[in-house]
């Protein structure tokens, strides 16, 4: 963990309080290949999230990060807007970003299923200011899992 500081601790104060997140945290580190990640911040083999529905998933998971309007925090790291986000306008993009995940932000590709990817993304790209009607579909998630273990990414 990189030293705290208060908006990280109100970052993590947030994710005790609103999810499940830390005690994923513990129980889904790793998954394969994934070990230099699980020291820091991962998720990954064993745990599921059981919520189905865009919105829970996003207030479950992604708020702790990314705020719960979608506008983001910059603390002891950066987490970028999703609000009025242009990057989000490919249908494709989000829908990575939660299989692959990038530096700071954690693959969720073990612990959300196809649809679940979907449905959270398809929510941030049509709320907090986005307006994209198309929406990609489990099939398009699928296509973007890893044929192989993720390297380590750091
Ligand atoms: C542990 C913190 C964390 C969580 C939880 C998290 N993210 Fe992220 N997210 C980040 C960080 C950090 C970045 C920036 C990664 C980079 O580019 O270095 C990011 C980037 C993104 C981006 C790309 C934004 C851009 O402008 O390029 C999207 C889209 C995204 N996250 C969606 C989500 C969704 C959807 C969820 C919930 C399933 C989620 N994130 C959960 C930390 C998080």
């Amino acid at each position: 963990m990189r030293a705290p500081n208060r908006n990280k601790e109100k970052l993590m104060t947030r994710i005790l309080g609103g999810a499940r997140l830390m005690l994923c945290a513990g129980l889904v580190l790793g998954g394969a290949g994934q070990t230099a990640q699980a020291v820091d911040h991962s998720f990954s083999s064993g745990f599921k999230f059981q919520e189905r529905d865009g919105e829970a998933l996003y207030h479950g998971i992604c708020q702790g990060c990314h705020m719960p309007q979608g506008q983001g925090a910059a603390g002891a790291g950066a987490y970028p807007a999703l609000a009025g986000n242009p990057r989000l306008a490919s249908k494709i993009y989000p829908a990575f970003m939660v299989i692959n995940g990038k530096k700071a932000m954690p693959s969720f590709a073990g612990a959300l299923d196809d649809d679940q990817v979907a449905a959270v993304a398809n929510y941030v790209r049509s709320h907090f200011g986005n307006q994209y009607t198309d929406q990609v579909t489990p099939a398009e998630v699928k296509a973007l899992r890893p044929k192989a273990p993720p390297a380590a990414s750091e």
